[in-house]
């Protein structure tokens, strides 16, 4: 193992919480019938791809500047809910294993699907232990496809096959393993069907555990 390459909202801090909390104001307001169960299928996916699925919640149709208009709406309101991000909203064990990685010389990686992610990794002060942040804008192809993970990989300079991917979305796994990376969810086993390893918190997750774990892997 070289590199790990993370997810941020749902595995660095909980803002897919507030991303939840965003859309679900904006669907009340579009009188849409959207819940926590249907939010799993919106975790790791762009903005205007999440926006069409909870339209697709109800008949009406929308042109693409209303569509903008809604999205902008639900990204504003995100956005007042990331102010008051700190670094006490780190996920559990999340900067000992920064720090562990740093340590043992293991390249750190963020590939996040928001164009939020620079300023919430400031927000939690973290900034500083990634070798390298994905520019989001310059990916063409969302999760699952694998390319924002191989993106990750190739700033690195290091070898997919040498690369720990960690997720908390189905989205996401998807796209670590079609990276032909190690795919690490956390979550519950149901979410997280398809990977390789799946921890229940991100307090389990150690040096120890991914070098362990990528080593024996199949
Ligand atoms: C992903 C989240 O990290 O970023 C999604 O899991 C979100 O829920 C996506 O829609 C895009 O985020 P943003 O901040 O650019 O709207
Ligand atoms: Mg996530």
């Amino acid at each position: 193992m070289k590199a790990v390459i993370f997810d941020l909202d749902g595995v660095i801090t909980d803002t897919a919480e507030y991303h939840y909390l965003a859309w679900k104001s904006l669907a009340d307001e579009l009188g849409l019938p959207f819940d926590k169960e249907y939010n799993e299928k919106l975790k790791g996916v762009s903005r205007m791809e999440s926006l069409e699925l909870i339209l697709a919640l109800g008949n009406t149709e929308y042109t693409d500047e209303e569509k903008y208009q809604l999205a902008d709406q639900k990204n504003e309101l995100y956005k007042e809910m990331i102010k008051k991000v700190t670094p006490a909203d780190l996920l559990p064990g999340i900067e000992s294993l920064l720090k562990e990685l740093r340590e043992a010389g293991i390249l750190i990686a963020l590939a996040s699907a928001s164009k939020n992610a620079p300023f919430i990794l400031d927000r939690l002060e973290v900034t500083h232990y990634f070798n390298h942040v994905v520019d989001v804008t310059q990916i063409k192809n969302g999760k699952p496809d694998p390319e924002i993970f191989l993106t990750g990989a190739a700033k690195l300079g290091v070898l997919p096959a040498d690369c720990v991917g960690v997720e908390d979305a189905e989205a996401g796994i998807e796209s670590i393993r079609s990276a032909g990376m190690y795919a690490v969810g956390v979550g519950t086993p149901a979410q997280m069907q398809k990977a390789d390893l799946i921890v229940a918190s991100t307090s389990e997750l150690t040096l120890d555990l991914l070098k362990s774990s990528h080593a024996n892997r199949a």
